[in-house]
């Protein structure tokens, strides 16, 4: 069995679109992959709820618990590690991952990010490409490496921007598909690995 684990940080909606498409498409039989845990680095981020109400164990780690970076990702690489995963899925977990934490996990992390790489890396993405005039906008699904986010390129989609868009309008219609996308990728990667 291929173990997935997710990490979040908040609201958890793509890591419940993966929980959901991969119960929906019995992932365990078809894909003969499960998702072993959810690991988030607040106490009070939503996502955890839905992981814990699918019976998927969780873990926390509160990053602002330890003295260093460099402690925090020993910490978390360990407790990722104990459930021996062959992808880790970052789902909008907000840190800054350093190049030993990426090459530990080289080639089995990925992650989500809200515009069309390599376009609008970092933060407020739907903002910038708004600002920039941007007649599409969308998310793209990589490889995390140790520059932030470049990658590998897995997937894309694309949504228009509309004349009367706001950051929040542009992101919704983002997240829509990133719910698309992301279990879609995951599945793809799972499959193409022994
Ligand atoms: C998504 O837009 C993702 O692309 C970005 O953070 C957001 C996370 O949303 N990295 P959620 O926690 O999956 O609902």
């Amino acid at each position: 069995m291929k173990n997935i684990v997710i990490l979040i940080s908040g609201g958890g909606s793509n890591m419940a679109a993966i929980v959901k498409t991969a119960q929906r498409e019995a992932w365990e039989t078809s894909v003969g992959a499960r998702i072993a845990a959810v690991i988030s680095n607040k106490t009070d981020a939503k996502g955890l709820q839905y992981a814990i109400s699918q019976g998927i164990p969780t873990r926390v780690l509160d990053h602002k618990a330890f003295a260093s970076r460099e402690d925090f990702e020993a910490a978390l690489a360990a407790c990722i590690d104990e459930f021996t995963p062959s992808l880790v899925v970052l789902a909008g977990f907000m840190r800054i991952l350093t190049p030993s934490f990426v090459n530990h996990f080289a080639g089995r992390l990925i992650n989500i990010h809200p515009s069309l790489l390599p376009a609008f890396p970092g933060l407020h993405t739907h903002e910038r490409a708004i600002a920039a005039g941007c007649k599409f906008a969308g998310a793209t699904v990589h490889q995390v490496t140790a520059e932030l986010d470049h990658g590998s390129i897995l997937a894309q989609a694309v949504v228009p921007v509309l004349p009367t868009d706001t950051a929040d309008a542009l992101a919704t219609r983002v997240l829509t598909q990133e719910h698309v996308i992301y279990p879609k990728a995951v599945k793809t990667y799972l499959l193409s690995i022994k």
